[in-house]
This record gives C-alpha cells, structure tokens and sequence, in this order.
C-alpha cells in the first residue's frame, strides 16, 4: 500500500535506502562478510567471459555491473539488449555465464534469450526481485533483490537494488579469485544507504530544479562519463517514460560528434560528475554546450563540486556512485511528471511487466 504517500513512485525512491540496507544484511553471514550462494560464486568464477542480457532500466543497471565485474574480479563481461541479442547473438567465448537481469522476472525479451542459452547448453544466474518468477524457475541460479513490491510502472528501488546486488556478487566473485577489494564494501554500502537518505529528504531542492529546467521543455540531455554516462541513460528513461520530455543520455564526448546540433537556446543539459578522472573532461563538454546556448544543470559528487554546479551529492566510494547520483534523478523526473499533470504512476503506452517480445 502506498499509504501517506501520493504515489508510488515516491515511495519507492524513499525505500532505497531502507532497500540497500536490506540487501547488505541478506548477503551476510554471521562472521559479517558479505556472503553468495557458492555454486554461484563457483558459476561466476569458472566462466571465461560474462553476458548480461535485460532490457529497459536493468538494462542500464547491467552496464554498470560490467564495471564493478571487470574491475574487481577482472572477467570480461558483455552487456545485450534482450530483444536485440537473438538477432544478433554474439560469439560466445567457450564457457560462458549468462547474467539475466530483471526486476520482474517475466521479460518476454529476456526469457526467449534464456531459452535460447540452454538449448545450446549454457548456465543462467537471474537476478530478480520475484521468487518464482519465470526468469528465476528457469535459470540455474537466483540472487534476489529484496526489495518488496515495486508497483509504479517506472523502475527506481529495483535499479538501486539491481546494482547493490551486482556489486555483492562482484565483491565475491572478485575474492573468490584471490583479489580482495581495497575497501569494505558492506561499510560502503552502508553509507551508501546513509547518502541515499539525506537526498530523499531533499525534495523541495529536486522540486526546485524540476520547475526550474523541466516545467514547458520539449527535450533535454543528461551528460556524463564513465559510469556517470549510463547513470545518465537511466536519467534520461525516467524523464522520458513519466513525463513524455524526449530525453537522451549521452556519452560527454560523443554530443559534438552530431548531437550538439539539437542545442539551442535554454536546451536542459543535466551533466553528472561523480569521477575524479572525467570531472575535468565532462566540464569542457559542458562548456561546449553553454558556448552554443544550452541551459546546464550541473550535479557533481562533493569533492568535486565547483561553484556553479546546481547540486551536490553526499559523498560516497567512487565506485558506487551510480547508486546515489541515480536518486536526485529520479525525484527530478518524479517532480516533472507532476508539474506537467502526467499519470506517474502508470505512463501511458507502457505496462510493469513486458511480456510479448
Ligand atoms: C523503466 C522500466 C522498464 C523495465 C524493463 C525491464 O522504468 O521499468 O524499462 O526496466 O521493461 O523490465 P524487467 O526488469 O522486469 O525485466
């Protein structure tokens, strides 16, 4: 039920951190170490290469896994489209693991693949937040989510979740290798939830910037890089689906390759800067738009921050950034939805679980 609150939507964004909290504690053991399944980890740490295959927002939440995959337990992982993997299936390395990500678990888009991969004899790890659900029953493995319904078409709790549970399962396989992690991850996580907090009480600040950027607007671009870059991805689908904004996320230095041609004056620009080693690239991109008109709303991770920039986030690893630079984003998207009298909770044309291919 959603209770006090308008929607669900907004309910969902605030249990992220209650959410993350959860999922720490469901993946460890009593010695207080982060702990998987260990015929998963076994699965994780015998494949040669990775593929993550999902659709939508676990889809953007995959790119991301691919991250904390390749750089901690150092296997290489690729990230499809569900719907476009059949068609153009990849050459598979000799012993692959195929990642499913779905918060539902019934993704038409994704099953099919997940049929075709056992036909040809391969092993499926679902990461899912519904027990029983297709996609779990049929793979070999299931992580869960854990985090309790999510009822609003747009997907917020489950993509925090998505990535808290990919980075778990990163951590595990990573050790799993011999290369233990330079920090603690359960400790990062944990504050991570603590950030996630101080922003969900923040509303009037997202309120504001929605108002300010998004209230008669026709488009918008979210700009980043590295991880920054698909965090904007995921920006962008959010004030898409609920608001009807056209909206695109782009690579920062991708937008003058053609792009920048659709900037015009007081164009929204949303640019993220959570990383040390692009925050003086993606600022030069920002310049480039401003020079041709654009309007920048500019979130930076503290640290970071310059005097311009419009929002400022809570400090956490650098590594787990998306999960906190995602949240501002979604209550932005949430607030524009609403100063444009859009349904938030069911947009039209979409349904929660897409199950035709
Ligand atoms: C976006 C959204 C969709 C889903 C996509 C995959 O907010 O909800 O993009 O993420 O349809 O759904 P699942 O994760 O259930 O496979």
């Amino acid at each position: 039920e959603k209770g006090t609150y308008p929607h669900y939507m907004l309910k969902e964004i605030d249990e992220q951190p209650l959410v993350t909290r959860r999922i720490i504690d469901k993946y460890r053991n009593d010695a207080d170490e982060i702990t998987v399944d260990s015929e998963i980890v076994a699965a994780v740490n015998a494949a040669d290469r990775i593929y993550i295959v999902a659709a939508g927002t676990s889809y953007h939440a995959g790119l991301i896994g691919k991250q904390f995959i390749e750089n901690w337990a150092k296997i290489p992982v690729e990230v499809h489209i569900a719907s476009e993997f059949s068609y153009n299936m990849p050459l598979l390395s000799p012993n692959p693991l195929f990642i499913f990500i779905s918060q539902s678990g019934e993704t038409a888009d994704s099953r099919a693949v997940l049929v075709q991969i056992k036909e040809l004899g391969h092993k499926a790890l679902t990461i899912t937040n519904v027990q029983g659900s297709t996609l779990s029953r049929e793979a070999d493995y299931t992580m869960l989510l854990h985090a309790g319904p999510e009822i609003a078409v747009a997907s917020t709790k489950a993509y925090t979740a998505q990535l808290a549970v990919l980075s778990i399962l990163a951590a595990v396989a990573a050790e799993g290798k011999g290369r233990s992690l330079e920090f603690d991850l359960t400790k990062e996580l944990g504050i991570v939830a603590n950030a996630m907090e101080v922003l969900c009480d923040q509303k009037e600040e997202m309120e504001e910037i929605a108002k300010e950027y998004f209230a008669t607007t026709r488009n918008a671009f979210f700009i980043g890089r590295s991880v920054d870059y698909y965090v904007g991805l995921e920006g962008a689908l959010k004030l898409k689906e609920i608001s009807y904004i056209q909206a695109e996320g782009f690579a920062g230095g991708e937008l003058k390759h053609g792009t920048i041609a659709l900037i015009e004056n007081g164009t929204p620009i949303i640019a993220l800067s959570t990383q040390e080693h692009v925050n003086l690239s993606i600022r030069g991109n920002v310049k480039e738009v401003v020079a041709r008109g654009a309007n920048p709303c500019i979130i930076s991770m503290k640290g970071l921050e310059e005097e311009d920039d419009r929002f400022i986030l809570p400090s956490v690893h650098e590594q787990l950034s998306p999960l906190v630079a995602v949240v501002p984003l979604q209550l932005i998207s949430y607030y524009a939805a609403l100063h444009r009298d859009c349904d938030v909770d069911k947009p039209r044309n979409l349904a929660k679980s897409v199950t035709v291919e």
